[in-house]
């Protein structure tokens, strides 16, 4: 079964994406008979290809390392589509993929920069790529936090499916472990460290680093946001707390409407100081339902020793869940590096070759309408 991909955003972890699905083709051939070919792939900066017998998604990949435009006649097989806007670009795109929607093999892959503000245009790609047939994945934190539920709805009248497991813990699994594990489970509330590049500055500066040197380190490896003040004033777990309330208690937050302190490099010292007596500083992201009313926040918290958010080093990232039948139990993310986020676009594909199989299956085996004969 052949999928046809539409990447809106070509940064870091598209491209790794795209190295991944290579790399793991043999397996997902012979494990899940899916099969998937980039047809589109459209930037803000470096331009937009298209081609619908499938593009060269790694030499594209690597135009963009050299700093080269992708929309450009020079490159082999694209069809040059000019100063379109990335919207109208997956407008058109989808479109003249009418065929691969009405089967159920177009997926729009959405990995454009973290919009704190409105998470725009990402929102409005997703809602045009559901319009237009296609099932979505993305890592962009930002429509799961401003606008989860009119998307889960768009997606349910569209009959397609809207996946983002890699906008937290990135391919760790968060969302599919509850959507697929815990039926009849409440999640009650939760707390954890969630963004990488903050714990990472706070552990390094523990160990006598300074924090524009720590910070450094983490855009040098592309984990940092491309606006790195997201990180480090709270923004990302802001928009991940909004994103798992949303989901997971059904609230319907946005990174504004949680409380958010982030960290500086006075924290940095204050981390240094709760070490020496022996405990520990995390920026600690937490949410919970009080009856009807769900509160949210993310902030520095000195932690005692044995807190399992207290042993997390570096970039490691923790979530502990509180639910109604399972009570407390936590998931950790001993490593974070853009083949995970990567990871979590690939098992959001599978997601979705899984259910189209699943449909296809069971509208074979549906008994004949009354009347009819078999020839
Ligand atoms: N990096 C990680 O480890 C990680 C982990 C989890 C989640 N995420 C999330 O995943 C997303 C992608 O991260 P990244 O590290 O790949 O970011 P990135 O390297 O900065 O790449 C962003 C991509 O989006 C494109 N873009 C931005 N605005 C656009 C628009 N309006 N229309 C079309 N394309 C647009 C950029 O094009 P130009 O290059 O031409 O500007 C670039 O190709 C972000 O939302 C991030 O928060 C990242």
């Amino acid at each position: 079964m052949t999928f046809d991909l539409v990447l809106v955003g070509f940064g870091n972890v598209a491209r790794r994406f795209v190295a991944l699905l290579k790399e793991r083709r043999a397996v997902l051939e012979r494990e899940h008979a899916l099969q998937a070919r980039v047809i589109a792939v459209a930037t803000r900066r470096h331009g937009h290809a298209f081609w619908p017998g499938g593009l060269d998604a790694v030499s594209l990949a690597r135009r963009i390392e050299r700093g080269k435009s992708i929309g450009s006649d020079a490159v082999s097989g694209s069809s040059r589509t000019g100063s379109l806007s990335s919207l109208e670009m997956l407008r058109r795109v989808v479109a003249r993929s009418g065929a691969a929607a009405r089967r159920r093999r177009l997926v729009v892959v959405e990995t454009t920069t973290l919009d704190i503000a409105r998470g725009e245009p990402a929102t409005r790609h997703i809602r045009a790529a559901l319009a237009g047939g296609a099932h979505v994945i993305t890592a962009n934190k930002g429509p799961v936090a401003f606008a989860y539920r009119s998307l889960a709805r768009a997606a349910d009248r569209a009959g397609r499916r809207f996946l983002f497991e890699g906008t937290v813990m990135d391919g760790i699994p968060v969302f599919n472990l509850v959507r697929e594990t815990l039926p009849t489970v409440n999640v009650i509330g939760f707390r954890g460290v969630v963004n990488s590049t903050t714990n990472y500055i706070l552990t390094a500066m523990e160990q006598g680093q300074g924090f524009d040197e720590a910070l450094a380190r983490m855009q040098a490896v592309g984990i940092a946001e491309a606006d790195a003040s997201l990180d480090v004033d709270g923004w990302d777990a802001a928009a991940k707390t909004a994103a798992l309330a949303n989901v997971l208690l059904g609230a319907s937050l946005t990174p504004r409407t949680v409380e958010r302190r982030g960290i500086s490099a006075e924290t940095g010292r204050q981390a240094i100081a709760a070490r020496a007596a022996g405990r520990r500083l995390k920026l600690v992201a937490r949410a919970v339902r009080e009856g009807r009313r769900i509160t949210a926040r993310v902030a520095p918290e000195e932690l005692p020793a044995d807190d399992l958010l207290a042993g997390l080093e570096g970039q490691q990232n923790a979530l502990i869940l509180q639910t109604d039948l399972l009570e407390e139990f936590a998931i950790v993310q001993r490593s974070g590096s853009l083949t995970e986020t990567a990871y979590a676009l690939l098992s959001d594909l599978v997601t979705i070759a899984r259910d189209v199989r699943t449909a296809g299956a069971s509208r074979r085996s549906r008994p004949r309408a009354p009347g009819r004969r078999s020839l």
